[in-house]
C-alpha cells in the first residue's frame, strides 16, 4: 500500500531545517519542528516568517497561503511529541554521533511504518539506519540550500531501504514541488562528492597564498561563471558542515586528495563557521561582509 505522507518532524531547526519546514508546510504538509535547544526552535521559526514574508512582498506567495503555512509548522519540545508523524527527517549538525544518537532515542516513540529520514551531507545511509529500528523504512533525503529556492533534492537508498520508502520519498519531493534524483550510497553522494573538493581546493589556494579572499572568489564568479565564489559558499554552507564532508570523503574513500585544508581546520576551530557565526572568510558583523584575509 502506497505510503501517503501528510505530517513530518523535523529535528534540527537550523538552517536546512527550518527551510525544510517551510517548504513541507507550503505545501499543505503539517509539520513539527524540533531541536536540543529551545532557542533554536524559536529562531527557527523567526527565519521561517522572514522567508514567507520576503515571498508574499515579492508576490511569489499570497498572504493567505503564508498564514496557512505558517500555521501549519508547531514546536515540538521532545521527541514523544513526534509520535503522530508519517515521516521524520533528522537535519540536525553533520556529526555521525550526534544523528546515531538521535536516532537511538527517537525511534521506540514512533509508530512501527513511520518513514524516518536524514538530511545528511555525506554520511552513509546504511551505517545511519544501523542505529534505528528501521532500516528498510529509513533514506537520505538531502535537500539543497536555501532550501525555499533550490529545486533538487537528493534521494539515497541505503543498502536495506525498501522500493517503498524510496517510492513515498519520491512523491512526498513531487508534492513539494521539487526534482529528486537518485545516488547510490557513497560518502557525500553526488552534488558533495563534486562541490566540496571544488571548495576545498579553493581554501588551499587561499591557504598557499595563490590569491586573496576576493581574487579567488572574483575569479571564480567571472571565470568559470559561477554564481557566487567558492569561499562566499563555504560561509553560505557552513565551515563546520564543509569539514565534516570532507572527512567523511577523506575516511571514507581513503585517497589523500580529499585531505581537508588546514586552514579550514583552523577556522572552525576558531568558530568562525561562516554567516551562521557572523565570521568565516569573511566577517558579516557591518553592513558589506569583509574578507579576513
Ligand atoms: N548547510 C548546508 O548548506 C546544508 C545543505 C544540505 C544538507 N545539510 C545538512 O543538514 C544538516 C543540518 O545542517 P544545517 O546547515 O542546518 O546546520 P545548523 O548548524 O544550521 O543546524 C543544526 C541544528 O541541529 C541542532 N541539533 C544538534 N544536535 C541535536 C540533537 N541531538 N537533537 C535535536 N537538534 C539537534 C542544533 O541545535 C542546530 O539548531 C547537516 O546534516 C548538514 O550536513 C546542510
Amino acid at each position: 500500500m502506497a505510503i501517503d505522507i501528510t505530517r513530518v518532524g523535523i529535528i534540527g531547526a537550523g538552517q536546512m531545517g527550518s527551510g525544510i519546514a517551510q517548504v513541507c508546510a507550503a505545501a499543505g504538509l503539517d509539520v513539527h519542528l524540533n531541536d536540543r535547544e529551545a532557542a533554536r526552535i524559536e529562531a527557527g521559526l523567526d527565519v521561517i516568517d522572514a522567508s514567507l514574508a520576503k515571498l508574499v512582498s515579492k508576490g511569489t506567495m499570497d498572504e493567505t497561503a503564508s498564514r496557512e503555512a505558517r500555521k501549519r509548522i508547531v514546536p515540538a519540545r521532545t521527541f514523544a511529541d513526534l509520535g503522530d508523524c508519517d515521516l521524520i527527517i533528522e537535519a540536525a549538525t553533520e556529526n555521525e554521533a550526534t544523528k546515531r544518537e538521535i536516532f537511538t532515542s527517537l525511534c521506540s516513540g514512533l509508530r512501527p511504518e513511520t518513514l524516518v529520514a536524514t538530511n545528511t551531507s555525506s554520511i552513509s545511509i546504511t551505517r545511519l539506519a544501523a542505529a534505528t529500528d528501521r532500516p528498510e523504512r529509513f533514506i537520505g533525503i538531502h535537500f539543497m540550500n536555501p532550501v525555499p529556492v533550490m529545486q533538487l533534492v537528493e534521494l539515497i537508498r541505503g543498502i536495506a531501504t525498501e522500493d517503498a520508502t524510496y517510492e513515498a520519498s519520491k512523491a512526498f519531493i513531487a508534492k513539494l514541488g521539487k526534482i529528486s534524483t537518485m545516488s547510490e550510497d557513497f560518502p557525500a553522494f553526488i552534488v558533495n562528492r563534486i562541490l566540496l573538493p571544488m571548495i576545498n581546493e579553493a581554501i588551499y589556494t587561499l591557504y598557499e597564498g595563490v590569491g586573496s579572499v576576493e581574487s579567488i572568489d572574483t575569479a571564480m564568479r567571472l571565470g568559470a561563471n559561477h554564481p557566487m565564489g567558492p569561499l562566499q559558499l563555504a560561509d553560505f554552507i557552513g565551515l563546520d558542515t564543509c569539514l565534516s564532508v570532507m572527512q567523511v570523503l577523506y575516511d571514507g574513500l581513503a585517497d589523500s586528495k580529499y585531505r581537508p585544508c588546514p586552514l579550514l581546520v583552523k577556522y572552525v576551530e576558531a568558530g568562525w563557521l561562516g554567516r551562521k557565526t557572523k565570521r568565516g572568510f569573511y566577517d558579516y558583523r557591518g553592513p558589506t561582509p569583509i574578507p579576513t584575509r
